[in-house]
């Protein structure tokens, strides 16, 4: 199918529907949130995410490890008619912990109660939210990082023991009582797992790490949420939008809307592998699912710090954007790529990512043995 070029064309090179990241310079805010492919949750774009939301184990597409462990997890507790163990699931924005949580809840025929670290000012709110848990639900704490850390001294009992110390009363007549809590099962989302402290950590049975995801598995995702949006879409359009994904299914629902967009103005409505390459070149992500934003990251610490090493704050600074927002969503997926190293002196680039960018490699500045292979481990 012919893709039409339209005389009305109001898009600019890199997106100019304002999500396309670094291609505005000077004052423009910090654009994480806002990115097309940034992986974070993105307020009216992805209003209708819940209804992409996959609700059962089955229809989870990917994450094989985490799935045979759950899944066996899940079976044992429920012939032990039992709460599951307390969860901690983290990995980068995106990848489906919020939904794995919702799953969880599903597949054990149990209530969830959704909350987030930051939402829980005091630890009273964790007080009232915990003795009102119906008996053998799901607790669900999103960014629980970044839980205020006198709320997280009550959680360990609670976690635990199923009780709560409350102190009753002040000075010398103040007491302490336990109050019993129903059982129930903690699940613990982040992005961060470093910042988790070792008590808290300790207190989830189950840990599990996301990876990013095939382009198989994305080219599922993307088929699915198609046919939710009714969409029609050949399998080699859906591919080209997988592979382009940063394996990230958020941001592949978010590449599926742009493409289908594109697919209504300028062809006849359906995804095409060629429908889907052309849209995706006009928002600025490459073959292999860089935007503008990953580019001028890498080619900063190309051209201007000779490779690295460079610390994230001197890049921070430099791109004017978040340290978090570099650490969280954009360095993780050039990591997987191979393309950046984190040492312990900073950021050095490696020579894919001199090779995907076309500038000739010179080896790194690392004092004198290349590419430093030295990883700081996730946890
Ligand atoms: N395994 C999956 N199968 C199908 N769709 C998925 C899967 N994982 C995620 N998605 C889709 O991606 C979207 C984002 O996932 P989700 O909100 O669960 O990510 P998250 O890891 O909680 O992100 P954040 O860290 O930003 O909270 C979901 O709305 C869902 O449509
Ligand atoms: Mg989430």
């Amino acid at each position: 199918m012919p893709i039409r070029s339209s005389g009305f064309s109001t898009t600019g090179e890199g997106g100019g529907d304002g999500s396309g990241g670094g291609s505005r310079g000077g004052d423009r805010p910090p654009v994480d949130r806002n990115r097309l492919i940034g992986g974070g949750y993105n307020g009216s774009e992805d209003s209708d995410e819940y209804s992409l939301r996959p609700k059962r184990l089955a229809e989870y597409i990917g994450q094989p490890k985490i799935k045979e462990n759950l899944g066996i997890a899940l079976t044992a507790a429920k012939m032990r008619e039992e709460c599951l163990d307390h969860i901690l699931l983290h990995g980068p924005p995106g990848l489906g912990k919020t939904s794995l949580a919702n799953v969880i809840a599903n597949e054990m025929g149990a209530g969830l109660k959704t909350t987030s670290g930051p939402a829980i000012e005091r630890p009273g709110d964790l007080v009232a939210i915990l003795s009102n848990l119906e008996p053998g639900s799901v607790l669900f704490i999103d960014e629980i990082h970044r839980l205020n850390r006198l709320a997280e001294e009550f959680l360990y009992p609670a976690m635990e023991d199923f009780k709560m110390d409350m102190v009753i009363g002040q000075g010398p007549s103040a007491r302490t009582v336990q109050l019993p809590l129903p059982r129930f099962t903690l699940i613990g989302a982040t992005t961060r797992p470093g910042l988790l402290t070792n008590p808290l950590r300790d207190r989830f049975g189950i840990i599990q790490p996301f990876e990013f995801y095939t382009a198989e598995d994305l080219q599922k995702i993307i088929t699915r949420s198609a046919q939710i949006m009714d969409v029609p879409i050949e399998p080699a359009g859906a591919y080209e939008i997988g592979r382009r994904s940063r394996g990230t299914p958020r941001i592949a629902n978010r590449l599926l809307k742009r493409v289908r967009d594109f697919a209504q103005v300028r062809a006849d409505g359906h995804i095409t592998e060629e429908v889907a390459d052309a849209a995706l070149k006009m928002q600025g992500v490459d073959e292999i699912g860089l935007d503008e934003f990953d580019r001028r990251f890498l080619r900063l610490l190309i051209e201007k710090f000779e490779g690295g090493p460079v610390g994230l704050e001197t890049l921070a600074a430099t791109l004017q954007e978040e340290r978090d927002t570099l650490e969280d969503v954009v360095e993780p997926f050039l990591m997987s790529l191979g393309f950046i190293n984190r040492t312990p002196r900073g950021r050095v680039a490696t020579r894919g990512a001199y090779e995907h960018l076309g500038i000739a490699y010179r080896t790194a500045n690392t004092g004198g043995s290349g590419d430093n292979p030295y990883q700081p481990p996730l946890l």
